[in-house]
């Protein structure tokens, strides 16, 4: 496993003319446009690297991205792999490690998600607090000394700073934020109303299937992880959301994300 990823993250280090990036940005479902901003100096197709997955699901592109943002050098994942796909939690995660390899000291997460808090609206942005993992754990099997420790504490996952810093960025600019706890299930059906109950009991805010594997690897290799959910339902509102609406709305808080996370790369 450990040689896999040595082997892929040599490949890209070869091909990108040995770019080293700083931080590493996972973008989630209908926020692959964050990409435009990148000032991109190489890309590369998933099917194209030694040892990735191959994304399957529509309206997710599927690769690499290296380039320059505000000033900072990043690599973006257009695409991610997620476990009701069918991959192995190894699989789903094995990117995140080989961007360590590569020597990202920082990893900003983006999904999709349904909102479970009932003061939440469609398009709002939640920075995510804390997270419940209610799939297989990506740590199960023996653990990869060389990354991280057997047993990973959960403590301050997502980074309390990066999120003042967050907090301080979206006052000045008037960016409207929510907060709260991501619980990630597997998907991929959406939940049931009891199950967003359910969510929503045990201390969930927004309910989504992904994010969750990837930043229990970031934190195994001690990766200081920022997340950010854009809210595209509500899942315990009885109205079902007006289809262009809801996409509307998603563009919209798109470009809301995209600012903030631009901003807090800038002033890392
Ligand atoms: N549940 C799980 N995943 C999701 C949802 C949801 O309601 N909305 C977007 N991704």
């Amino acid at each position: 496993m450990l040689e896999k990823m040595k082997q892929t993250a040599a490949f890209i280090a070869a091909e990108t003319g040995d770019f080293r990036p700083e931080v590493g940005i996972i973008l989630g479902t209908g926020l692959g446009d964050f990409a435009e901003r990148i000032e991109v100096s190489a890309s590369i197709d998933y099917k194209d690297i030694p040892n990735f997955p191959v994304s399957t699901v529509e309206g997710h592109r599927g690769r690499l991205i290296f380039g320059m943002l505000e000033g900072r050098r990043v690599v973006a994942m257009q695409g991610r792999f997620h476990y009701y796909e069918g991959y192995t939690m190894q699989q789903v995660t094995f990117p995140v490690r080989v961007l360590k390899l590569l020597g990202i000291r920082y990893l900003f997460v983006s999904n999709a998600s349904g909102g479970v808090n009932t003061s939440f609206s469609v398009g709002d942005l939640m920075v995510i607090t804390d997270h419940i993992n209610l799939m297989p754990n990506p740590l199960i099997g023996p653990n990869l000394a060389e990354l991280g420790p057997r047993f990973p504490d959960m403590h301050n996952c997502y980074d309390r700073e990066l999120i003042a810093r967050a907090t301080r960025i979206a006052e000045e600019r008037n960016i409207k934020l929510q907060y709260g706890v991501y619980v990630g299930g597997t998907g991929p059906t959406f939940e049931t109303q009891a199950e967003y109950r359910y969510f929503k009991a045990i201390g969930g805010d927004a309910a989504g299937m992904s994010t969750v594997p990837e930043v229990i690897v970031a934190r195994h290799m001690s990766i200081p992880v920022f997340g950010v959910s854009v809210i595209t339902n509500c899942g315990l509102s009885d109205e079902i959301g007006d289809h262009e609406d809801v996409q509307r709305q998603g563009a919209k808080a798109g470009r809301k994300m995209a600012e903030l996370f631009m901003e807090m790369i800038r002033t890392l």
